[in-house]
């Protein structure tokens, strides 16, 4: 059902809702890594620190646009409030792990470039920004980050605002899960990361957007 592979889209990971892993449960070289790092739990699961702010400041580029969220003030946004002007760009690195295997499906109005550091793991894109298909269904695209870009895994890769995007941990060794497992990436939104540019994608509206199908197979990668 998903053009790009012939596999099923399945956890290799047990699927865990963000708030139920804790990062007791991770390895020693993981919790070393995250520490290291200075890593905080991500809202969308997985770990992230703010690596970079860009300290230009522009216009807000996403102030005419109507398909987003409205600007949501919350108490761990960094930014001053202005929703007129955003930072250049903003950096993190994000980090999947056994305990925090993935992160469910959400956009972003900014465009992130993101680059592996380490690991492996899938990508799942819907393209709700695009005229797709019958009954308002949309493209969903999935690829493997990793190393092997012989395999065609991807090293680097570009998801443009306004797609609904989750990602998965793999293993690193075909042969089976590790308790190291990682993925670890940074990401660069352009502009600067806002959560009043943030949203998650809802279980009615994944269900709207995929086919019976698609929503089966990928369900589990929604936040409830
Ligand atoms: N704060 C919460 N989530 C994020 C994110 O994805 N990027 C940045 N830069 N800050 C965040």
């Amino acid at each position: 059902s998903i053009p790009s592979t012939s596999q099923k889209l399945h956890p290799t990971y047990p699927p865990q809702p963000p708030d139920i892993s804790s990062s007791a449960k991770e390895s020693d070289r993981t919790q070393t890594i995250i520490s290291a790092l200075n890593l905080q739990r991500h809202i969308e699961g997985g770990y992230f620190a703010e690596l970079d702010r860009n300290p230009l400041i522009i216009p807000n580029p996403f102030l005419s646009s109507t398909s987003a969220p409205s600007n949501t003030q919350t108490a761990d946004k960094p930014f001053s409030g202005d929703d007129s002007v955003r930072n250049a760009s903003t950096s993190i690195y994000y980090l999947l792990t056994p305990a925090s295997p993935q992160g469910c499906f959400h956009r972003n109005k900014g465009r992130t470039v993101h680059t592996l550091v380490e690991g492996r793991g899938r990508y799942v894109l819907i393209h709700d920004d695009e005229e797709h298909g019958e009954k308002g269904k949309k493209r969903v695209e999935s690829f493997v980050v990793g190393k092997d870009v012989e395999k065609g895994e991807k090293s680097v890769w570009i998801v443009e605002g306004g797609k609904f995007k989750a990602s998965y941990l793999l293993p690193m060794r075909e042969g089976g899960k590790d308790a190291d497992d990682r993925l670890l990436i940074s990401e660069t939104v352009i502009p600067g990361f806002e959560y009043s540019d943030h949203d998650f994608l809802t279980l009615d509206k994944f269900r709207d957007i995929v086919t019976e199908e698609q929503a089966e197979e990928l369900e589990w990668l929604v936040r409830r």
